[in-house]
């Protein structure tokens, strides 16, 4: 069994929809060729809002929605590529050819995957894994993100130092 270095798990709560974009928008500015974001939570968790963050981070215009018609989305204009993925609709079938995202979950861009948990036998070793839950207050969320592998150890560490400064100048100026 792997054993995973001491600060590969966080917790983290984001306050409202803004605090979430601009979790969202630090991860998008740390990541790196080749990181892969998987994002788990229920309906209405927060998995989009925190895309369209990454994606503003990238240097992207907002993605607001998920791919409809396909589920993937690509997007070029940023820093690196953006691939978009909802496999909301993928859930439960039998019989997927997982290759056919093996370009995007192993290629140079930046990955999110929502409802990632339906391919996560075909996940790459190295990647973030993120789990929103719903809290009491309706504009409130926790979110669990474990790295797995040395790239997404990396941009972990420099998303939650940034992540940390940010909240203490929000602090210092409220
Ligand atoms: N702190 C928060 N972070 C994110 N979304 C929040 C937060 N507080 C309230 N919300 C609301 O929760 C909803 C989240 O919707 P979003 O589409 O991002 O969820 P999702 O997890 O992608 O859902 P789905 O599984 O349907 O794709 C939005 O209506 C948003 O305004
Ligand atoms: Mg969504």
């Amino acid at each position: 069994m792997t054993e995973w270095p001491v600060g590969n798990v966080q917790y983290l709560t984001l306050k409202s929809v803004e605090a979430t974009l601009q979790f969202g928008r630090i991860g998008g500015e740390v990541a790196k060729p080749g990181t892969v974001f998987c994002l788990n939570g229920e309906l209405g968790a927060g998995k989009t809002t925190l895309t369209s963050g990454i994606a503003q981070g990238l240097g992207l215009d907002e993605v607001t929605q998920s791919p409809t018609f396909t589920l993937v989305a690509e997007y070029s204009d940023g820093r690196l590529p953006l691939y978009h993925m909802d496999l909301y609709r993928l859930a439960e079938q039998a019989s997927r050819e997982m290759d056919l995202f093996d370009e995007y979950l192993y290629g140079e861009g930046v990955c999110v995957v929502e409802w990632a948990q339906w391919i996560h036998d075909f996940l790459p070793d190295d990647r973030l894994e993120l789990t929103i839950h719903k809290l009491d207050q309706p504009d409130a969320r926790e979110i669990q993100v474990i790295a797995y592998g040395k790239l997404a150890m990396d941009v972990l560490k420099e998303w939650t130092d940034r992540w940390s400064s940010w909240q203490w100048i929000q602090q210092q100026t409220n």
